[in-house]
């Protein structure tokens, strides 16, 4: 999840790329560029780090151009670095591009043209846009970004400055967010509207597909096939502090409801139909897994719950024993580490203090350590010998959410990785599985559509001093989140127990109105969790169940039921998870908390 900007106008360019690229910087801060139209010539600067080096840099060698493109990076192909960041110039100097999303086949078009004769410098997947725009370049930049966009898979917003063409700039999107803003006499494109408020409130919501192209004379939309389209203006009415948040209100709703995205993004070039589960950062072989008898899943708090249902999916598909752990305990518990252990870190962050302590001793140890992270060029990501990133973007709120889901899209992913390699799954049981975690991001969508039963439970529970969490399997590993995710924004006491647990000692808290919340998607363990919520009725308990759709049998043992939509049992924590952060909030907006900013807490945790 990057940034992109564009300009054409009359004022200094750069000036404006880098206002707007600061209103963006939530989108990513490893690296931020501009190039800009000067003296017939695309001029560059770009580095590593936060726009404010950027910003020094233009200071040292300003550039003073009227057209331009800018870009804020967050990694996601190739470490953070001043040769990675945007933007990305063709071999001759002559096309010059930001980009905002994943080139899928940017290794083949790579390959197609270095036989033609382009060099490639960067690690990442951007750098043969600008080439291929080159490529089909014949005198009309447009037509040459329709013909290069036909052969791009994948997702992207770009931005293109042509040095033959220099009065012009060329924008599409596709499965990437993208807006032009109208203002007077001057055009902007963006990622997001605040990027374009302090100018216009004027813009154009691009769909995919739709093409822009912007002189001093004004903006021109066409279609795919090249044809002239007319768009309605869109007058926006949010002030600047709400328009960053997407409309909403705080970060982690918006993160919330960027799920279904993040699902998708992180399954990109990994989960394909009909095609072998691809993971270009794991380099563990059919022998060296042969070699490991066991793994250990470490890491803290939500990544911890994560880790937790990443150990049922692996020993499930792949037959291996997995143990978990949280890594503040194992690195001091003395743990059996050999080089027949395989470690998997799990950390949003990357730099979790006692999870990058797991990894290095581990690695002393002899052990494979393997990171799931969501930050390229992390610690976990430089140290680990096999990395997953897990795309989901710059997490802002501190509770996680998006971060967490794609964990969990992450330790399928392996999961199923490892009985490939392994051979305890038919190609067509992994097919089955691949085709239904394909289908997650739509249900997601669908599940968050409607958020009202949950808003409406939120009005009546958010007085409560304590709740309690229920599940079994898959769905006591989501009730342990669950309970962490109201804690930490609501301030409200929770637990998270394993349904067979009660009897032996928190059945004993439960009094006259209680809330408990209970989840229930796995049909083997549904009867005993239906003896479980009864148990806890007859004490008095009110109990909202959230289940999956045509699980009508919950309905006579809860009081409330949120459903939720269908999909394998292995999979049902990707969309179980989502009412219980959406409580965690509603319940703590009712409260009047700063859900984004929890008292006591901090985003990464780098000390112990
Ligand atoms: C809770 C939360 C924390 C983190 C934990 C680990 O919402 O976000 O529990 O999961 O501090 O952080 P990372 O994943 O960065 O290692």
């Amino acid at each position: 999840m990057c940034g992109i900007v564009g300009f054409v106008g009359k004022k200094k360019a750069s000036k404006i790329l880098v206002e707007g690229l600061s209103k963006l910087e939530y989108r990513g801060y490893d690296s931020a560029g501009v190039a800009v139209m000067q003296d017939g010539a695309i001029a560059v600067r770009k580095c590593k780090g936060r726009l404010a080096n950027l910003a020094e840099k233009l200071e040292e060698d300003p550039v003073n151009g009227t057209i331009g493109i800018g870009h804020t990076r967050w990694a996601t192909h190739g470490e953070p670095s001043d040769v990675n960041s945007h933007p990305h110039t063709s071999n001759n100097a002559e096309i010059s591009v930001v980009h905002n999303g994943i080139i899928e086949n940017y290794i083949k078009l790579r390959e197609k043209l270095e036989s033609k004769g382009y060099a490639f410098y960067s690690q990442t997947d951007t750098e043969v846009i600008p080439n291929l725009i080159d490529y089909y370049y014949e005198g009309d930049i447009l037509a040459a970004v329709r013909k290069a966009t036909t052969k791009m898979e994948g997702s992207y917003a770009i931005g293109v400055l042509c040095k033959d063409d220099p009065g012009k700039l060329i924008a599409v999107r596709k499965d990437s967010p993208l807006i032009v803003g109208l203002g007077e006499g001057e055009y902007f494109i963006a990622s997001d509207i605040p990027a374009v408020l302090n100018h216009t409130r004027d813009v154009y919501l691009l769909n995919d597909n739709e093409f822009v192209e912007m002189t001093l004379d004004g903006v021109n939309l066409y279609n795919e096939d090249g044809e002239k389209i007319e768009k309605d203006v869109y007058h926006v009415t949010w002030d600047a502090n709400a328009a960053e948040k997407g409309g909403y209100e705080d970060f982690m709703i918006k993160e919330i409801h960027e799920q279904p995205k993040a699902i998708k993004d992180t399954m990109t070039s990994r989960i394909m139909a009909g095609q072998d589960i691809c993971l270009d950062k794991i380099t563990l072989t059919k022998e060296q897994l042969e070699n490991i008898d066991k793994i250990y899943i470490v890491a803290c708090g939500t990544a911890y719950h994560a880790g937790l249902v990443g150990k049922m999916a692996i020993e499930k598909l792949a037959r291996i024993p997995v143990e978990v752990d949280i890594a503040s305990e194992f690195r001091y518990r003395d743990p059996i580490i050999t080089d027949k252990t395989m470690i998997i870190v799990v950390s949003q962050s990357g730099e979790t203090a006692d999870t990058l302590a797991v990894l290095r001793d581990g690695k002393k140890k002899g052990a494979r350590v393997l990171a799931i992270t969501n930050v390229v060029g992390s610690s976990v990501s430089r140290e680990a010998d096999d990395v997953f990133y897990t795309w989901a973007g710059p997490e802002i709120a501190v509770a996680s959410t998006k971060a967490y889901v794609t964990q969990l899209v992450a330790v399928y992913t392996v999961a199923l990785y490892l009985a490939d390699l392994r051979g305890t799954l038919s190609k067509d049981e992994i097919e089955e599985i691949k085709k239904e975690m394909l289908t997650l991001p739509e249900k997601a969508e669908k599940l968050l559509s409607d958020v009202s039963e949950i808003q409406k439970f939120a009005s009546k529970a958010y007085g409560e001093k304590d709740m309690f969490f229920l599940g079994r399997g898959f769905d006591y590993a989501v009730s342990l989140e669950g309970s962490l995710k109201l804690k930490e924004i609501s301030y409200i006491h929770s637990e998270a127990y394993a349904g067979g647990e009660l009897k032996h000692g928190p059945i004993a808290l439960i009094e006259d109105g209680t809330v408990v919340i209970a989840t229930l998607t796995q049909e083997a363990l549904l009867d005993k969790m239906i003896s479980n919520i009864r148990e806890v009725v007859t004490r008095g308990a009110k109990v909202l169940g959230i289940a999956f759709e045509g699980s009508t049998k919950v309905e006579q043992v809860c009081d409330e039921v949120i459903y939720i939509p269908r999909t394998l049992e292995l999979l049902a924590p990707v969309l179980s998870i989502m009412p219980h952060q959406l409580i965690a909030y509603y319940v703590a907006k009712q409260k009047g908390c700063d859900v984004d900013k929890p008292r006591n807490l901090a985003k990464s945790v780098t000390v112990e």
